[in-house]
């Protein structure tokens, strides 16, 4: 059997984490042939919740899980660490400005950073998905300059299914039958989901985005906003398409994209698509099953620019602000 990989989750008992941990310890993200070794890392408060969460994980028995083990110290929480998945992050409170919400997690993700640089494995993987998770993945990656950029990344997979079920329920196909969208810019309301490359079933995205009306006022809409609608009908934000998208996002880059597929996540630019280097902006890409690829040569329109340059300008202005402070 294989050596366990030591896999640490952050905001562990929050909604996105209890709906996450069951999966990763039952081998839905890394195989079923593969061990975990769980961490649970807390803030004090949530110590007895995820003590909660470790004592439910136990009486499942799942065979795949070696060990379960709590921290409120990041420092032994990311101790070996190969697979993080940083979900806690500070919520927007009632009357906070979105500077103040940068702020408060360009502190807590510039800790984290600075801490996984010196503690964690070598062939650590880092996936952010705590809010506002481009730009909280880029100020870890800024402070961890020993671990390569590439291993960091910001989940975009969640708006990436997001559009595949948008896309399929519009050709009435199944969802298998959709590939080639991508999740352009920033995991916010100015994402561009582009369909011009993609394929659903007999048609092509191209053909179906020649319905502009439905393009721009329900599809793209419908994608950016969908975490907002889920607000609204549920009361609570996006929980467990949340961690599901966590677990696609970390299956795909662990145990690499099948064929010539690909996905969406979002990673530190390289200087590509006219998305400024260092920039966590999400991208097309596949895996060979360690690294990121970005798929190149797609042709970019006019209408996708426009978009892929507001998001993305958006980001550069949320590093600005924290630059700022
Ligand atoms: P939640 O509020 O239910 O749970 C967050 C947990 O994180 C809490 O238990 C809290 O104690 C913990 N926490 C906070 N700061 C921490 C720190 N510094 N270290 C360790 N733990 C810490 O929130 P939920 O619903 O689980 O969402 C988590 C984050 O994911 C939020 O920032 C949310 O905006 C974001 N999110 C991102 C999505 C994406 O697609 N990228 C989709 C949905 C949510």
């Amino acid at each position: 059997t294989k050596p366990p990989v030591t896999v640490t989750v952050t905001g562990a008992a929050g909604t996105i984490g209890y709906a996450a941990l069951f999966r990763v310890a039952a081998g839905a993200m890394l195989g079923r042939d593969q061990p975990v070794h769980l961490r649970l890392l807390e803030l004090p408060a949530a110590l007895g919740a995820a003590e909660g969460i470790a004592m439910e994980l136990d009486d499942c028995a799942l065979p795949q899980l070696a060990s379960v083990e709590i921290f409120d110290d990041p420092r032994a929480a990311f101790d070996g660490v190969q697979q993080a998945l940083l979900i806690g992050a500070k919520p927007r409170t009632k009357g906070m400005e979105r500077a103040d919400l940068l702020s408060a997690n360009a502190s807590v993700f510039s800790a984290q950073g600075k801490v996984l640089g010196e503690v964690a494995a070598d062939d650590v993987r880092i996936t952010v998905v705590g809010n506002p998770a481009n730009t909280n993945a880029a100020i870890a990656a800024r402070n961890a300059p020993d671990i390569p950029r590439e291993r960091f990344s910001a989940l975009t997979r969640l708006d990436h299914n997001r559009a595949i079920a948008q896309l399929a329920g519009r050709a009435e196909v199944p969802v298998t039958a959709i590939s080639g969208i991508t999740i352009w810019g920033n995991h916010s309301a100015t994402q561009y989901p582009d369909i011009f490359h993609a394929r659903a079933g007999e048609l092509t995205g191209a053909a179906l985005a020649a319905d502009r009306d439905w393009l721009v006022d329900d599809f793209i809409p419908t994608v950016a906003q969908r975490g907002s609608a889920i607000i609204a009908a549920r009361g609570a934000s996006s929980a467990a398409s949340a961690a599901n998208g966590t677990i696609d996002h970390v299956r795909d880059w662990a145990l690499g994209t099948a064929g010539d597929s690909w996905t969406s996540a979002a990673i530190v630019s390289p200087g590509v698509y006219g998305v400024p280097e260092g920039l966590v902006c999400s991208f097309p890409v596949r895996s060979d099953g360690t690294d990121w690829q970005i798929v190149e040569g797609l042709e970019i329109n006019e209408f996708s620019r426009a978009r892929i340059d507001a998001s993305v300008a958006e980001l550069q202005a949320e590093i600005a602000a924290v630059d700022a402070l």
